[in-house]
């Protein structure tokens, strides 16, 4: 497959596995409402953040939303969006191939940006989502005004590509029908079931059936047009016409049409590429509405995304309950409207802005505030969040475990760089679990009791009888071992040292 290459590509795609696992930090006093809705809100360069997450999340995030810095070439007041070109791909690689890690299968990634980056930005995103993976690219009408200053020709849309985990598993919901396309049912001839419009009742693939005569109600004669053919034979003809679902027009002299009622019709429609502003919001709505959130506020971020373009990609890609994952939150449009539409989420920014904007703006959520899309879903407020911060590396640059690091720290990492999945649970107990026929077990901080170096960190007879047992390969972890190894292998067990065999991903 042809890849994209820049100058620094060889070191770029190394990062992502370079990065230290970091710990993340609870800051209390910036969180707020709720303590246990496993909501987050990070402030840390994204990359850390993603790391840090990782051990816990893989596999468990059903939509990501992103909408980094465009590498405009403007400086703007809260960050700066001009980075040289080849810098800005050596700082969306490796990003997007963590955050490909926190897809679950039948999860989706959704990503703005414009002509600056976009067509660099999808061959990255084919490499690392995989061509197959690739949905569509959508148009999503940012302005409904031409910038009469631009020098050739006034960019007025955004695109926002969308790449599926696995597309065979991807399940996208509809889109609500809106006011407009309602409105084209209606009822003049006093249906008893409700508003109708008529469909054309010809079509112009070729059917055999679908060539007689019709008599209206006047006496006149209706044949298919030229090169078209009734969509049905004569015997669906009579029944729907028994039913009363053919229409001639109010006069009854106008050509055969079929009624669609609109009680029949599915809840929503699929979606379409084309995002106009009305439906899907535009950049001056988000920022009208983040205005008159922050009315005392000096400063207002200056580039936010409307809520109803998040409403629409989050009722498309999940659930109430779903987790999902912005890395680049802004002002933290995406988490402000999972929560008003009962989604879980993980919002990461490494601005100022974390702190200036997403707490003050998802707090006066919980309070209940009723811009953006509130009244649309009837929010009433309530729920919360947890803040954190990035802390210090699980391990230090020669590779052992940090000072302070508590067992479940060690046992979440330790079990993810084997297994590649996250740890259920918060680990208590030197039985982690079992993974593909082998069970792994953490020796380690004293975890049975003693914490003397000589403790219950040192895989002994003694200790072996006081852990669960397992009949199979078992890999324990521990900071010695003595054990010889004719009786490791009778035990089917695979010591590993701590630090030196700890794989740290
Ligand atoms: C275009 S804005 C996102 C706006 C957002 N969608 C909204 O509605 O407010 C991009 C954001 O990404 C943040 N950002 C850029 N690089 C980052 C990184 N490495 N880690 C975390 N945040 C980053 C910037 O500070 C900026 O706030």
């Amino acid at each position: 497959m042809p890849i994209l290459n820049w100058l620094t590509r060889e070191e770029d795609i190394k990062t992502a596995s370079q990065a230290p696992y970091r710990l993340l930090e609870d800051v209390p006093e910036l969180s707020y409402g709720e303590s246990d809705t496993g909501n987050m809100l990070i402030q840390g360069d994204n990359l850390d953040a993603l790391k840090a997450l990782l051990p816990y999340y893989a596999g468990k995030v059903q939509c990501i939303f992103i909408d980094p810095p465009y590498n405009t070439r403007s400086a703007f007041e809260h960050y700066d969006d001009n980075l040289e070109h080849a810098q800005w791909l050596a700082m969306m690689y490796p990003r997007l191939e963590l955050l490909r890690e926190f897809l679950c299968e039948d999860g989706s990634i959704w990503i703005t940006i414009d002509d600056n980056e976009g067509h660099y930005l999808k061959v990255i995103t084919d490499e690392i989502f995989g061509r197959s993976n690739f949905v569509t690219n959508i148009v999503w009408q940012k302005s409904y005004t031409s910038n009469q200053t631009a020098k050739h020709i006034s960019d007025t849309h955004d695109h926002l590509l969308l790449y599926a985990k696995s597309f065979d598993l991807l399940h996208l919901g509809k889109l609500p029908r809106t006011e407009e396309q309602i409105s084209k049912f209606k009822n003049p001839d006093n249906d008893p079931r409700g508003p109708w419009k008529a469909e054309n009742l010809s079509a112009g693939k070729f059917y055999s059936a679908g060539q007689f005569k019709i008599i209206g109600p006047t006496g006149l004669d209706f044949l298919p047009p030229r090169n078209r053919y009734w969509r049905c034979n004569e015997e669906q003809y009579k029944k729907w016409l028994d039913e009363g679902r053919i229409t001639f027009g109010l006069s009854g002299t106008g050509r055969p049409m079929l009624k669609k009622y609109l009680h029949e019709m599915e809840d929503g429609l699929r979606a379409n590429t084309w995002w106009k502003h009305e439906e899907f919001g535009s950049n001056k709505e988000a920022s009208i509405d983040l205005k008159a959130l922050f009315k005392d506020a000096d400063e207002v971020f200056q580039t936010p995304k409307p809520e109803k373009l998040l409403q629409r990609i989050i009722s498309l890609a999940t659930q109430p309950g779903d987790l999902i994952l912005d890395s680049f939150l802004g002002s933290a449009t995406t988490t402000a409207v999972a929560h008003k539409m009962g989604r879980r989420y993980i919002g990461i920014e490494m601005g100022d802005q974390a702190i200036t904007h997403c707490v003050p703006r998802v707090k006066k959520v919980i309070d209940g505030e009723q811009g953006g899309i509130s009244k649309s879903v009837e929010w009433k407020g309530g729920g919360g969040f947890r803040f954190y911060r990035l802390g210090d590396p699980v391990f230090d640059e020669s590779g052992h475990v940090s000072p302070g690091i508590r067992f479940s720290t060690l046992a979440a990492h330790l079990w993810f760089s084997e297994t590649g999945h996250p740890l259920v649970g918060k680990a208590e107990r030197p039985f982690l679990g079992e993974h593909d026929g082998t069970a792994y077990y953490l020796l380690f901080n004293g975890i049975l009791g003693d914490k003397r170096p000589d403790g219950g960190n040192i895989l002994t007879s003694r200790i072996l009888a006081e852990i669960p047992s397992f009949d199979g390969p078992k890999i324990v972890f521990g900071e010695g071992c003595r054990m010889g190894a004719e009786r490791l292998a009778q035990e089917r067990i695979t010591f590993r040292h701590i630090p030196y065999e700890i794989k740290a991903r």
